[in-house]
């Protein structure tokens, strides 16, 4: 299982003392959720951030755009070379040309599905996807309790991409309590915002949860 921390559930002003601490063997990823007042209500950070972000660790990112219009904003993350980025497929109707500039850009290419969203909506992309990312709350904030009917979605999911060796990604009030069923359903990485900060130590956290999911 490989950790995504989501930042958003820092303390964001820490930032700079507390980054370069990190360690790549409790957190494979650096999660930055991008939120534009408009397709959810919160505004969260953009690429002025995320460019701070990038010179404080080596980490690699993982941009999750909660963006209206993702196509007018995609281009502006290639410069950090994500090992990710992803849209909602809730908010554009040009999935493929965006899937092929990202992919193309180098970084690979992610959908994302909010909780009431239905696998379908995603069945003819499957070609140009490198990973789906499963929201598992409700797109906006953290801190949020898991949607139960999530672990059914998983399994839906892993069944439609398993041929395409597109990667699982579940996002949204992951924790100790249920990582390990997570990880038997077959999800490779986990996005952890409050259940990796709530003990003050992230780099402790993110190694438990690894051996959690391994257990
Ligand atoms: C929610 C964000 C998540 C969130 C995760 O809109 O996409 O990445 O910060 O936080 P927790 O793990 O606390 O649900
Ligand atoms: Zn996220």
């Amino acid at each position: 299982m490989k950790i995504s921390a989501s930042i958003l559930a820092a303390k964001l002003t820490n930032l700079t003392n507390e980054l370069p601490t990190y360690k790549q063997e409790s957190i494979d990823f650096i999660h930055m959720d991008v939120m534009d007042g408009n397709f959810v209500p919160q505004i969260s950070f953009g690429e002025a951030f995320t460019k701070e972000v990038k010179e404080l660790t080596k980490i690699p990112l993982d941009v999750h755009l909660m963006v209206s219009k993702p196509e007018d904003h995609v281009s502006k993350y290639f410069q950090f070379q994500p090992y990710c980025i992803t849209f909602h497929i809730e908010t554009t109707h040009f999935a493929v040309r965006l899937a092929e500039e990202i992919r193309k850009s180098g970084s690979k290419v992610g959908v994302s599905l909010n909780p009431q969203t239905p696998p379908e909506a995603i069945s003819t992309l499957l070609p140009y996807l490198d990973l789906v990312l499963l929201m598992t709350v409700d797109p906006g904030f953290y801190g949020q309790s898991f949607i139960k009917s999530g672990f059914e979605k998983i399994e839906k999911i892993r069944k439609m991409t398993k041929d395409y060796g597109i990667e699982l990604e579940v996002d949204g009030g992951v924790n100790e309590s249920n990582i390990k069923d997570l990880a038997g359903l077959g999800v490779d990485l986990c996005v952890v915002g409050s259940g990796l900060y709530k003990t003050g130590d992230p780099n402790a956290q993110g190694k438990k949860l690894k051996e959690l999911a391994k257990s």
